[in-house]
């Protein structure tokens, strides 16, 4: 990891690659933003990127891929059958993970399709640490359903537990009492657990799941999704870690796991996903479903230009240089809002910054919305695209009443290399205004709720004239600055 300190005494995270191909970026005027957001309805989902200065919705498919990687595409070996390039990801997996039997699949839910359908048995149960929204709903579409045992620490907001993603290892063993092994479909362990901070797993709790399951006979299913954040998190605050190279990490990793599953779309810097099995009856049973939904099994959906950059950017996930960048952005975000006394989750995570809404507006019932109207107004007041993730997020009930959410939370999701500090720090500087203006800012109610995923098409209405008084007030302290 380096470790450069500055004669100015400032913590600085100092990117470890330089820039060769950019893409030119728009920051409309406040009027215009004011305009463009109204026209989304609100929600940050339905914006046009050409209105957005700095896209922080998600770290989905849209990190900023190496020079080898980009070279690695120009290779690609375009067939639809016995592929060299899928061979070249097989072989890389093969090689991180210590697992033989590989499935390919063109994204992180495809490969949750594939198990759930091959695991999950109506009225069967999934533990894990914690859901993740399609990781839940394929479980419950094939009839079993999601036991979430974080450890109590994970759901505090303010805190300096290094590792607020492991689980209850005390719950599993109730939970396996409580209704038998059998009953049991898997055990899931999020690394970087997405929906609570991008929080991290501890390669100690791994080991004690590892020795529940093998207690009870049950498989342990591990999603890589965010593993190149928790790797860093090890290596950095995981004392048995500290003088393991991250591939004897990631090796350890695996060697306590029967599935790994991923999102190459956040693992790997490219777009894609893969199953890594270890048992050959259990990849059998699995295989007929790949040329069924995603293609043929030396493809699976992906592009062969995707393969190659996949295959590259594994590589590159084993460098500490690499890896360490997205938490240290996300480090120095967390803890220059924080010093101004912003309230955000803590310890600072992977993924991305995380705003917590409840104590930012504690003037807005969650019934209005508190973390999409805040997600509005950060766009207005900055041209900065976050997600909202609250009560918004969640399904209205069938008697229409509104299940409010634990948690109110804007994520500023943070690309890999994709942002310079620069940018980061205007970003924190709009924040820090918006705290300020706080009191400024209002509610939202629905103008069109659709009856599924409403977060995603929904639109939404200010419930006053709050964004034009938020927009009036910009004007009077920025003047004709953007
Ligand atoms: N697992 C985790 C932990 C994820 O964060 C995601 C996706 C998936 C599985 C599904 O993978 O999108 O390739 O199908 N998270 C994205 C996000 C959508 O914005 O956080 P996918």
């Amino acid at each position: 990891m380096p470790s450069v300190r500055f004669f100015s005494g400032e913590t600085v995270p100092l990117e470890m690659h330089k820039v060769r191909v950019v893409q030119k970026l728009t920051l409309p005027d406040i009027d215009t933003r004011l305009a463009a957001i109204t026209a989304a309805g609100n929600n940050t989902f339905l914006l046009q990127n050409r209105d957005v200065f700095m896209d922080m919705l998600t770290d989905s498919g849209v990190n900023a891929m190496s020079d080898r990687q980009v070279a690695a595409m120009m290779v690609a070996d375009d067939s639809y059958a016995g592929s060299a390039t899928y061979t070249r990801l097989e072989t890389r997996l093969r090689e991180i993970f210590g697992m033989d039997w590989i499935l390919p699949a063109h994204q992180g839910r495809a490969c949750e399709n594939i198990l759930a359908q091959v695991l999950v048995t109506p009225g069967s149960i999934v533990p894990m640490n914690y859901h993740f929204t399609t990781t839940k709903a394929h479980i419950v579409l094939n009839g079993g359903r999601v036991e979430e045992i974080i450890h109590a620490r994970g759901l505090e907001v303010t805190s300096d537990e290094p590792f607020k993603g492991d689980m209850d290892v005390a719950a599993l063993e109730r939970l396996v009492a409580e209704h038998g092994a059998e009953r049991i479909a898997f055990v899931r362990v999020e690394a970087g657990t997405n929906l609570i901070g991008g929080q991290p797993v501890s390669l100690a709790n791994l080991r004690e799941v590892r020795a529940v399951c093998d207690r009870h006979g049950l498989t342990l299913v591990y999603d890589a999704s965010l593993m190149a954040d928790n790797l860093y998190f090890l290596k950095t605050r995981e004392a048995a870690c500290r003088d393991l190279s991250i591939r004897e990490i990631t090796r350890q990793i695996a060697d306590l796991c029967d599935v790994i599953y991923f999102s190459a779309r956040k693992l790997g810097c490219a777009r894609g996903g893969a199953i890594c099995v270890r048992d050959e009856a259990l990849y059998n049973r699995m295989r007929g479903l790949v040329p069924l939904y995603e293609g043929f099994l030396t493809y699976g959906g992906m592009s062969v230009r995707e393969i190659e950059a996949l295959t590259v950017g594994l590589d590159e996930t084993m460098d500490e240089d690499m890896i360490s960048q997205g938490p240290q952005f996300i480090a120095y975000m967390v803890g220059e809002l924080d010093r101004r006394g912003i309230p955000v989750i803590t310890p600072a995570g992977g993924l991305g910054c995380h705003i917590d809404v409840m104590r930012f507006l504690d003037h807005v019932p969650q019934a209005q919305y508190s973390a999409g109207a805040l997600a509005s107004a950060l766009y207005i007041a900055s041209g900065v695209r976050g997600m909202e993730r609250g009560t918004l997020s969640e399904q209205r009930a069938p008697d229409g009443t509104e299940p409010l959410a634990n948690m109110e939370l804007v994520r500023l999701a943070m690309p890999r290399r994709v942002f310079t500090l620069s940018q980061v720090k205007y970003a924190i500087d709009r924040i820090d205004w918006l705290w300020q203006n706080r009191r400024l800012v209002g509610g939202l109610t629905f103008v069109e709720e659709p009856e599924i995923l409403r977060f995603f098409y929904g639109r939404l209405a200010p419930v006053s004239d709050w964004q034009q008084r938020l927009v009036a007030q910009f004007r009077a302290d920025f003047g004709d600055s953007l």
